[in-house]
């Protein structure tokens, strides 16, 4: 009954975390590709075939159901996965949905024609792949009507958070604030579209202003995982057994895990 948890490298284990926090009984396999991350500036082809295979991977560990927790992978190759790709008996869900239904104040899976929301001025944090798909603003526009959405590519602070090197990303995520709020002085409300940004939320807002919100993915996704699963059970898949999976150096990756999530994690090769 495990499901799988994909992002390009540790970004997603603030979703497994969440996700863990919310069905503690779930058995969870997690694979990070941190051998080819960042994805965020990599082009869409390029993601694809990377998460195609990270996919099938976590196909192989009985896991039928896999999250993408990757905004990227995501935004730049779910859609052409999801049309082609995938067979009637597996899932893969993203994680913009979730969010963007909790923006737009929709009960999960509420797929009602778009609406007038009360947020109208959203600014968007992500890796330059997803900001270039524009696959937040395509998804908005199926569910809200009238909302501003104000993107700045989130350049260099994946490659920091990977490299363990907190200043640098700190003082990146306040430059990259700055830069938003030269095309967008007020916004009301924040998106941290890339899974590593939890792992900096404290810095966007407060460099942001308590004024505004700031919309972080990890419980989201979880809450609406949780309501996916009590719909969908048959989608628990068959494998039992929770790991860490790393295309990448397991010893060094599980350091940086352990780093992040101040608990111990081992990984193993993927
Ligand atoms: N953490 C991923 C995301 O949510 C991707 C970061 C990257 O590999 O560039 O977008």
């Amino acid at each position: 009954m495990a499901v799988g948890i994909f992002d390009s490298g540790l970004g997603g284990l603030t979703v497994l975390d969440a996700v863990a926090e919310r069905l503690p009984d779930l058995p969870l396999v997690y694979l990070g590709d941190s051998a080819h991350a960042p994805y965020g500036v990599r082009d869409a082809d390029d993601i694809y075939d990377l998460t195609t295979a990270a996919v099938q991977r976590l196909w192989d560990e009985g896991c039928d159901l896999v999250i993408l927790a990757c905004n990227t992978a995501s935004a730049a190759a779910l859609r052409r996965m999801q049309e082609s790709w995938i067979p009637t008996d597996k899932r893969v869900l993203g994680v913009f949905v979730p969010l963007i239904e909790a923006l737009t104040e929709r009960q999960w899976g509420d797929n009602s024609p778009p609406r007038e929301v009360a947020v109208k001025h959203v600014a968007l944090f992500a890796t330059p792949a997803t900001v270039s798909s524009r696959a937040f603003q395509r998804e908005l526009a199926f569910r809200a009507i009238g909302v501003d959405v104000e993107a700045q590519a989130c350049g260099g602070v994946v490659d920091a958070i990977e490299d363990g090197d907190m200043i640098l990303a700190d003082a990146l995520v306040r430059s990259h604030v700055d830069a938003l709020k030269r095309k967008m002085p007020k916004p009301e409300a924040a998106i941290l579209g890339c899974t590593h940004y939890p792992l900096m939320q404290d810095i966007f807002q407060s460099a942001l202003g308590d004024g505004v919100s700031v919309y972080s993915q990890a419980s989201l996704v979880a809450e609406s995982l949780a309501d996916y699963l009590d719909r969908h059970p048959n989608m628990r898949g068959s494998g039992e057994r929770s790991c860490f999976l790393t295309t990448g150096d397991p010893w060094q990756v599980s350091n940086r895990a352990t780093q992040f999530l101040r608990r111990k994690i081992e990984f193993e090769a993927a």
